[in-house]
Parts: C-alpha cells; structure tokens; sequence
C-alpha cells in the first residue's frame, strides 16, 4: 500500500530512476538544514586542513529529508570515496569486514539504517570506530584467539529514521551526530524550483508555493509531486505548469491543504472519535487501523506531530484540539457550542 502512497516519505522504486539527477551534489546546492550545513562546513574544513578523517557522522531524522545525500556530499566534500550498505545487508561478520578492509584511506563507509544491524556486527564496529582496528575470532571456546588487523583510517556515516533505537555503545562512538529537520515551506518551493530547473520544466511560483503546502515539509515528497504534476501539464496542457493545473492535478491525487491523504485521516479520526481522543497505546492504534507499529511510528507520526494534529505523551498518543478542527468534529464532553466559540 505504501508503494502506491504519492505522500509516503518512503523511498519508493519509481524514485530511483530520477532521483540521482535530482539530488544535490555539494553542499551549496543542498537546499535548507542550515544549521547541519554551517557545522558540517567547519568540521570539513577543519579535517582537511588537518589532513585528517572526518570523525564518524551520525544522521538521524524522518526519511526523505536528505541523509543519503548528504552522506554523499560529504565524500565528495572530502574528496574520498564512499562505500555505501546498509544495516539489514550486513548479515555476517565477513561482510563487514570484506567491506571494511577493502576501504581506502579516508573513505567513507556510509551504513543506511544502522538501527538495523545486529548485535555481533555491531559490537565488531566498535573497536572498527574506535581504534581502526578488525578483531577477528579463530577457533571456539576457551581456546579461542583474537587476531587484530589494522585497517585504514576511514570514516563512518551512519543513517537513520530511528534515533532511539541505536544502542548507546554505538551512539556514543559517534563523534558527530546531525538531526534533520522537516523544512520549512519557502524551502521546499526552492527544492521544487531547482528540481523544476534541472528537469526543464516552467513551473510558477504559486505552484511551486502549492506544491511546497502539501509536500509534508519533505522534499521526496516535493519532488515526486512535482513529476506527477509535471505528467498531468503534459498530458492536459503544454507541458508549462501553471496554478490552475497544479491544483487540479492536486485534487486528482486526493491530497489535502496540508499534504494529508485518506490514511493520515483515517488514523486520526480513530484516536479522536473510536478512542475518544486516547491516549492510545501505539499496539492498540495500529491494530485498529491495521498498518504496523513500526510504520505508523516512523512515517505517518513525525509530521502529524509537526503539523500538531497528535502527540505523544506516556501514556499513549492523543488528539489535539487541532485535530478535532481538522477533521471539523466535536471532542468528547464538549459542547456544540463550545466548537464554534
Ligand atoms: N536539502 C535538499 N536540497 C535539495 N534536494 C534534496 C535535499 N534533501 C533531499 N533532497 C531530495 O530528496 C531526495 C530524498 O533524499 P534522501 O534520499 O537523501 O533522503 P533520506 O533522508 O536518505 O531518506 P531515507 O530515510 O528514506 O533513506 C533526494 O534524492 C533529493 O533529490
Ligand atoms: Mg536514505
């Protein structure tokens, strides 16, 4: 089903085709995240001069706000190569180390999902972080030996959605850890200029504003719905991306002013209305609008909580008086009145 979803944070295979010409490829064209930007450049610069490794980066935050590309920009900011896996790939301790030790000095050793990894990968990484060093077990049981091999001065940039779910021992090894941020509304329209630029298509700037409002502040969204719109100016007009067309391209694509579709509501709509505004527990939430935990968490939560239509507290997740307005119903034990007050 996500597959399908226009407004699914989530990586999905028709992006693939488009997505290395749209992705920034230094830190100039890297649109937003400023903050990120201006200590990740002093921290490059500060390596280089140095002639230096960059310490390991951790990045973190919602998906489709830019970690792969920035653990690319950042090879190419250093002038090194990149050595890209992920946390599910890594099955054995051999992958690892085939990976590891075939790395250059310098490279970048770029894990997605590290959340991810297992246990005993993990626990090779640490003394790979610390002291670039590979322990390698031979033989079993009390005769067991450890033979240490040195590997080159590499670093390591890990990726994730999931913060919290990186033991300590692995985070405090980090010696850089970046948050990514939702972006705010101005720069999505820019994302979508430059996107607009590079795909040769006239767009205008109340589109590009349209397009920003929906985009769920994330900037594959943004660009996903600027290619569906892109299709539509083809196929019903001149090619040209005017206002007009852009909203009814929206329409079509069923996404609201805020960039909710029929799902986001729905998993509003039973916390405010079937647990009469919770707190909900995140098992019961999922089972009642059968999608799994884990996603409800990762992708519909992070901007429904941006956009303040739910929270989190201790006890499970609640609506907000927000949410009552948005979905335009009565919270439980108010007055009729009280609404329009
Ligand atoms: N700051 C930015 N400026 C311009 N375009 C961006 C920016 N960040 C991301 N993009 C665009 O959004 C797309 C998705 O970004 P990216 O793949 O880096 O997200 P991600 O955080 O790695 O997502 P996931 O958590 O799913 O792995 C990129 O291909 C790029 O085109
Ligand atoms: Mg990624």
């Amino acid at each position: 089903m996500e597959e399908e979803r226009i407004i699914s944070a989530q990586e999905q295979k028709s992006d693939r085709s488009w997505d290395l010409t749209l992705r920034p490829q230094s830190l100039v064209e890297y649109i937003g995240q400023n903050q990120v930007k201006e200590n990740l450049a002093v921290v490059l610069e500060a390596a280089q001069k140095r002639k230096e490794p960059l310490d390991h980066v951790l990045l973190f935050g919602p998906p489709g706000l830019g970690k792969t590309t920035l653990a690319y920009i950042i090879a190419k900011e250093m002038g090194v190569g990149i050595k890209v896996t992920s946390g599910p790939a890594i099955s054995k301790a051999g992958d690892l180390a085939a990976i590891i030790t075939n790395l250059q000095e310098g490279d970048i050793l770029f894990i997605d999902e590290i959340h991810r990894l297992n246990k005993t990968i993990e626990e090779i990484l640490y003394p790979a972080m610390e002291d670039y060093a590979l322990d390698i077990i031979l033989g079993k049981g009390p005769s067991a030996q450890i033979l240490r091999l040195d590997l080159p001065k590499f670093t390591l940039i890990g990726a994730t959605t999931r913060y919290n779910l990186i033991s300590s021992p692995l985070r405090d090894r980090f010696g850089l850890t970046f948050r990514l941020d939702f972006y705010n509304e101005e720069e999505i329209a820019e994302i979508v200029k430059r996107s607009a630029n590079i795909l040769a298509v006239n767009i205008d700037k109340d589109s590009r504003k349209e397009i920003a409002g929906r985009s769920r502040a994330t900037p594959r969204i943004a660009n996903r719905i600027l290619k569906r719109v892109r299709d539509y100016a083809q196929v019903k007009a001149d090619g040209n991306i005017s206002f007009d067309l852009t909203q009814k391209a929206m329409d079509m694509m069923a996404i609201d002013r805020y960039g909710l579709d029929d799902l986001d509501r729905r998993l509003l709509q039973v916390i405010a209305e079937n647990f009469a505004g919770g707190p909900v527990g995140l098992g019961t939430l999922a089972a009642a609008v059968q999608e799994e935990a884990g996603t409800i968490e990762e992708i519909f939560e992070p901007y429904l909580m941006q956009l303040g239509f739910l929270a989190r507290t201790a006890k499970g997740r609640i609506a907000t008086d927000k949410t009552y307005q948005y979905l335009n119903i009565k919270k439980p034990g108010e007055s009729q009145n009280n609404l329009f007050s």
